[in-house]
């Protein structure tokens, strides 16, 4: 693994994996990260990454789903490994408008899938970054294995079953070296403000209603994000091609637990104006259509065959997310107001329209 193209490296996890990568992992090629730029994706999550790595970090705004403009990159920087963050993957946006969950997480997987099967004498490794979601909803016991059948409820996650099972089918019938891991709820730095923990921090520092689901009592297997990182590069280095691994944080809770956690350390960290616990601002809601009730993870294979742990407590994970927000006060309000995009433009000298839902 020499070129590792990230797609998607501008979002959440994938910028915390480029940062993993060349910050701290054993990784010493170059790293190519191609993303389109939706709302979700913000060039400034890894501004200090460009700036500090000019030889080993290259960044090109592209659409997975251009398969041309894909092609040349693959033969401009003589990719040799994928790294496949890149999709729509917030669940709400897919009930309201499924259409750019088609197109991004089936057919910009089946792009990509195409060109390595065209690159594949100097292709290693395409691994393919999936979620625990595609194997639907646990009752009261047991876990997901590699094994569980797949039953996705949502648009999102059907889109990434179908993803997977695209992956799978190339290493089957064509022998692409692929692996894929399927992880479950991430939290931690950059994570746009839509998804549950910084919502609910910056609605609760804000002094807004914190709008809980349903009875709260979903429940999600929290991993924080650079252990998800730590993870993914083992796997890709270790993991047996055309294998599955489940990645979790052994860490369930249900949701009304984890807002009340967030309220109790912003509490103690930056006590409200008129002292009045956060706890006070949730507010129950309408519950999502089709919500998954419990979501949990059996690891022991990454475990057992390549020797992963999470090593960060919910607790700790939680206070440093929490602070990273604290002091990062001014990232929070570019995204916020939509601001990050014209910071784009002000580093770059060029600005994009928002292609969340091309075509
Ligand atoms: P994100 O929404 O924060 O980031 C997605 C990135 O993909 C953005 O930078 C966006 O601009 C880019 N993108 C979207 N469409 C594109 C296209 N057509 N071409 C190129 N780039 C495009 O997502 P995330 O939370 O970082 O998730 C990353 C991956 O991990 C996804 O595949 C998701 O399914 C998976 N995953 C996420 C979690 C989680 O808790 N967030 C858990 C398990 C798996
Ligand atoms: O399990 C992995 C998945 O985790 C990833 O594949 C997805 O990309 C990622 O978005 C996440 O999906 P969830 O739907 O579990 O995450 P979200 O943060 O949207 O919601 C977490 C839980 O909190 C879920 O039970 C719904 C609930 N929730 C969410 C929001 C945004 C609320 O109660 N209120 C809210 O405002």
């Amino acid at each position: 693994m020499n070129n590792i193209l990230v797609t998607g490296g501008c979002g959440f996890i994938g910028s915390n994996f480029v940062r993993y990568l060349l910050e701290e992992s054993d990784f010493s090629g170059r790293v190519v990260n191609v993303d389109l730029l939706t709302y979700a994706g913000n060039m400034e999550n890894l501004a200090d990454i460009e700036k500090a790595f000019p030889d080993r970090y290259a960044f090109v705004r592209a659409d997975i789903c251009d398969r041309e403009h894909m092609a040349e990159l693959f033969d401009e920087y003589d990719i040799d490994t994928v790294c496949h963050f890149a999709a729509e993957s917030h669940v709400d946006r897919s009930i309201v408008r499924p259409d750019a969950f088609i197109r991004t997480n089936i057919t910009g997987t089946f792009n990509l899938l195409e060109l390595c099967k065209d690159s594949e004498d100097r292709l290693a490794l395409f691994h393919h970054i999936s979620t625990d979601e595609v194997y639907g909803s646990l009752g009261e016991k047991g876990l997901f294995t590699e094994d569980t059948p797949y039953r996705p409820n949502s648009p999102y996650s059907a889109s990434k079953a179908a993803s997977d099972h695209l992956v799978r089918a190339y290493h089957k019938t064509y022998g692409l070296p692929v692996t894929i891991s399927n992880c479950s709820n991430n939290y931690g730095p950059y994570q746009f403000p839509e998804k549950l923990i910084p919502l609910m921090i910056l609605n609760a520092l804000e002094e807004k209603a914190l709008p809980v689901y349903g009875d709260g009592r979903n429940i999600r297997d929290w991993l924080y994000v650079r252990d998800h990182c730590i993870a993914i590069w083992t796997i890709m280095k270790q993991g047996q091609r055309g294998e599955t691994y489940n990645v979790g944080g052994d860490c369930e809770m249900e949701n009304i637990a984890v807002v009340e956690m967030i309220c109790d350390i912003l509490d103690e960290l930056k006590k409200s104006p008129d002292g009045r616990p956060r706890r006070a601002l949730i507010t129950f809601v309408k519950d999502r259509p089709g919500h998954d009730r419990r979501y949990g993870i059996d690891f022991t294979k990454l475990k057992q065959a390549l020797g992963w742990m999470p090593e960060e407590s919910f607790e700790s994970g939680l206070r440093k997310t929490i602070q990273w927000y604290l002091n990062n006060r001014d990232w929070v309000d570019r995204v916020r107001s939509g601001e990050y995009r014209a910071w784009i433009k002000t580093q770059y000298g060029r600005s994009w329209s928002d292609p969340s839902t091309p075509g």
